[in-house]
């Protein structure tokens, strides 16, 4: 069982039993709305996740996001959620630039 707990979401807590589900999808099963600008393929940064513990329990870094990072895209520590796949706990973040206006984050 994956749990992921974002924190800035009111510690939501959202938990999957899927074996090969991205961070995205395991977000978006359990109803949260977290932007995704390129339908989950790795070829924008709009689903940017800042990665507070558990990293690694989340899958090596995809082809994007090593290019993302070399551009300077992607810090260390920050993941994008549709190439990342969890197999235990995680806690993350969504960055400021990233945050739904519709939606109440908290601190
Ligand atoms: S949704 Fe575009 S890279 Fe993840």
């Amino acid at each position: 069982m994956v749990k992921i707990v974002i924190e800035n979401l009111a510690q939501k807590e959202v938990y999957s039993n899927e074996d090969r589900a991205s961070v995205l999808k395991i977000f978006h099963s359990n109803y949260i709305d977290w932007m995704h600008a390129c339908g989950g393929k790795g070829r924008c940064t709009t689903c940017k996740m800042i990665v507070l513990e558990g990293a690694t329990h989340l899958s090596t870094p995809s082809i994007a996001e090593e290019g993302y990072r070399k551009k300077g895209e992607l810090a260390d520590g920050e993941r994008l959620a549709c190439q990342t796949y969890a197999s235990d706990y995680c806690k993350v973040r969504v960055p400021d630039e990233n945050k739904l206006p519709h939606l109440d984050y908290t601190a």
